[in-house]
């Protein structure tokens, strides 16, 4: 089974959002999400987050919180996957060498970030297009 990860900077809005919205459409990969910093280690998804959840009647570990990717995740997961251009800079700078190929960018397009956008619908909808692009992608569909 292919082992995937979405990155952002906080793990408590848009990467957990790809992870579960992913899960509600396959379980034929395994999802995990992380994040860059070690801000928000230990908090729990974002309200506006699981508010989206709610409405959208998707799954979701209530119990998740954020944590940072790690050297040990770096040899785990075949796709490392990062929501904006920020987040693959970052990655690109934190990843050794043999493992910069697992690198991607979610989509052409930067997911906004709703922690400063507000706006969790627009960064649903972005989520939705983009999962159902990597499914094609990665061969699921
Ligand atoms: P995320 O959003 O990267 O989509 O989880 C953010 C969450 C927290 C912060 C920034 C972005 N923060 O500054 O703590």
């Amino acid at each position: 089974m292919k082992k995937i990860v979405f990155v952002c900077l906080g793990n408590i809005c848009r990467s957990p959002m790809a992870e579960f919205v992913m899960k509600s459409l396959t379980d034929q990969i395994e999802v995990e999400s992380r994040a860059t910093s070690s801000w928000e280690h230990g908090n729990p998804i974002h309200r506006g987050t699981q508010a989206i959840f709610k409405k959208h009647g998707i799954s979701y570990d209530p119990h998740k919180s954020s944590q940072q990717i790690s050297a040990k995740d770096f040899a785990k997961f075949d796709y490392i996957i990062a929501m904006d251009e920020s987040n693959l800079n970052d990655l690109r700078a934190m990843l050794p060498k043999n493992c910069q190929d697992k690198l991607y960018q979610f989509a052409d397009r930067s997911v906004p970030d709703p922690w400063y956008t507000g706006d969790f619908d627009e960064t649903y909808d972005l989520i939705v297009k983009g999962c159902q692009a990597w499914l094609t992608k990665l061969e699921m569909k």
